[in-house]
């Protein structure tokens, strides 16, 4: 099973990818944490994608594709893989057709978070992250055990370099203009679903597993 997870930024997708990991054995890869590792390990590429991420710019096209082609293909796309944050432009989708075909597979579903602007404001600026496994808490939403400690491995949390009120801005309004479009192109394609994002995390999840259960059984 192939699933997208389509939403603007802090929606939640991350929160909500884990939980298709855990429960349904799928494959989680998000161009974010691919990148953000690239930037970890000062790789080439890590060094060209810092600018536009602190800027909350989209990296070039030319660079994300060649990046999430190596690592779909790594990862393989018969055991079941989601992708967070991958497309996220037209040129991005047209692409991922294209890998898709030549490997025989459809994409099943794309799930689109819809979350309001002001309340992703709210999610990103309190959101800390591990900086061990990138697992991603909130300072009021979704708290750790212990303050600033990753309940799952124990490392410190910190807060993402983008992650300012400022850099937020940026992103949502990229969002908007380079990411929005492909609601409609997989709307066109009848494979889009919506999930409903203004609400607690547990009852999105519930409504994603009811999705999924739906999908599964068809
Ligand atoms: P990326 O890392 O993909 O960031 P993003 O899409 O902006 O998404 P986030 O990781 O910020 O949010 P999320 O939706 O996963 O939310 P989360 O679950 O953490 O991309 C970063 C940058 O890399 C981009 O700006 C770009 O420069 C570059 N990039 C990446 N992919 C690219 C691509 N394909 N092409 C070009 N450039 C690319 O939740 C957020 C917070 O809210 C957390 O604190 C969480 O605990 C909390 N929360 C979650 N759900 C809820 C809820 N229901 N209620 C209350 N709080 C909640």
């Amino acid at each position: 099973m192939i699933i997208i997870f389509l939403g603007p930024p802090g929606a939640g997708k991350g929160t909500q990818c884990k939980v298709l990991v855990e429960r349904y054995r799928m494959n989680h890869l998000s161009s974010g944490d691919c990148l953000r590792r690239e930037r970890r390990n000062n790789t080439e590429l890590g060094q060209q994608a810092q600018s536009y991420m602190d800027k909350g710019q989209l990296v070039p096209d030319e660079l994300i594709v060649a990046m999430m082609m190596k690592e779909i293909e790594k990862t393989g796309v018969g055991a079941g893989v989601v992708l967070d944050g991958f497309p996220r432009t037209l040129g991005q989708a047209h692409e991922l057709d294209r890998l898709l075909e030549r490997a025989g597979k459809n994409i099943d579903a794309v799930i689109n978070l819809q979350v309001d602007d002001n309340e992703l404001e709210l999610r990103i600026t309190g959101r800390r992250s591990c900086s061990g496994c990138g697992a991603a808490y909130h300072i009021v939403f979704n708290t750790p055990r212990q303050e600033n400690i990753c309940d799952k491995c124990g490392q410190a949390l910190v807060q993402r370099s983008d992650d300012t009120a400022e850099i937020v801005k940026n992103r949502i309004a990229t969002y908007h203009k380079q990411t929005a479009p492909l609601v409609d192109f997989y709307q066109k394609k009848n494979i889009l679903k919506n999930l409903e994002g203004n609400a607690a995390i547990e009852k999105i999840t519930a409504n994603l597993c009811r999705m999924m259960d739906e999908m599964i059984t068809v």
